[in-house]
């Protein structure tokens, strides 16, 4: 789905070029959130893209995800000094500067990329962010670094907790620091709260009837790279409708993005619970998605489609 231009610069997007990630939908999801919030909670923040371009008193940005959460709270901690620390890891780890220097300096062009050029550069960061003990500032660096290096500029943990993707094809070139500089300038910090646990832990007892919880858990029927350790089991979805449930008896609204069908398989656990509660819960089709190799055959079988729920009255 292509987002406008203007619509790009109106939000502001997370560095984390995150598997799942709310950008391209926030067009959508935002205008059918209620206004005067004074709590937000972002309980699958993933790289924040909801939570910050939300406006509202305290915004509490939670993960399970505890790197993740921490390279947030880092970037608030540092402001721009983390171009600074950025810096000098790039030029510790002699990676490619194409936005200085440009791509024949590498021996390469545009389309052709700089993996080749910093694979053993990027494999020996790689390998020291993994046997780190010390986690400071600079080790969370260390780990941006390697998601801007990174195949796709994504972020993925494997089983042991090890950052596991290999080279990609760009560096820190100009585009992705301007994002990374609106990332950092943009959002009111000083009303955010960071906080890495299972949302079966999350402490609720705060929340009010103006406060309000957003959710975007791993989706039971895709499967994405964030699901590696252990993945999102059934028995997850179930206790997550239940956690929706205490949440909806204490007053407390939310909205949760997710998908009910997509490449001909259902999430039947999710739509036996809103069928069951079709009085309680809402729901509001986003976005009808075809994936790229049936589009033009328009096989509906194979459609993706996003939804949002939530337990109040657009
Ligand atoms: C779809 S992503 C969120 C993307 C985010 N909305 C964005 O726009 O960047 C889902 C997130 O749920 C987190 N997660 C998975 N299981 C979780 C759990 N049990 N409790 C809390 N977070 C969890 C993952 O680490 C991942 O970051």
């Amino acid at each position: 789905m292509q987002m406008l231009l203007e619509e790009r610069n109106k939000y502001i997007q997370s560095p984390l070029n995150y598997t799942g990630g709310k950008f391209k939908l926030l067009p959508q999801i935002l205008p059918l959130l209620p206004r005067n919030i004074d709590i937000f909670v972002d309980l699958f923040c993933g790289g924040g893209n909801v939570g910050i371009n939300i406006q509202s008193r305290k915004i509490i940005f939670n993960d399970i995800n505890s790197n993740l959460v921490r390279l947030l709270e880092t970037f608030r901690e540092l402001g721009l000094a983390a171009f600074d620390l950025i810096d000098e890891i790039i030029s510790e780890y002699g990676l490619s500067q194409s936005a200085k220097y440009g791509f024949e300096y590498y021996n390469t062009t545009g389309t052709k990329g700089l993996s080749v050029y910093n694979r053993n550069k990027y494999l020996k960061l790689r390998n020291d962010f993994n046997r780190a003990e010390i986690k400071d500032n600079k080790y969370y660096m260390m780990l941006y670094v390697l998601v801007v290096y990174a195949f796709n500029n994504q972020i993925r943990f494997n089983r042991n907790g090890e950052f596991n993707l290999p080279p990609g094809k760009r560096d820190f070139n100009a585009a992705i620091q301007e994002k990374l500089k609106r990332f950092i300038e943009c959002p009111p910090w000083s009303n955010y709260e960071f906080s890495s646990c299972d949302f079966r832990h999350f402490d609720t007892s705060r929340l009010t009837k103006n406060s309000f919880v957003y959710l975007d858990p791993p989706y039971l029927i895709t499967s994405a790279a964030y699901t590696d350790k252990g993945g999102w089991k059934s028995q997850d979805e179930k206790d997550l409708l239940k956690f929706l449930d205490c949440l909806n008896n204490k007053n407390i609204r939310f909205a949760m993005s997710n998908v009910l069908k997509c490449k001909g398989k259902e999430n039947s656990i999710l739509k036996d619970w809103l069928d069951r509660n079709s009085d309680i819960y809402n729901i509001i089709n986003l976005t009808f998605n075809y994936n790229h190799a049936s589009y033009h055959v328009k096989d509906k079988k194979s459609a993706t489609e996003e939804v949002l729920i939530v337990n109040y009255k657009i």
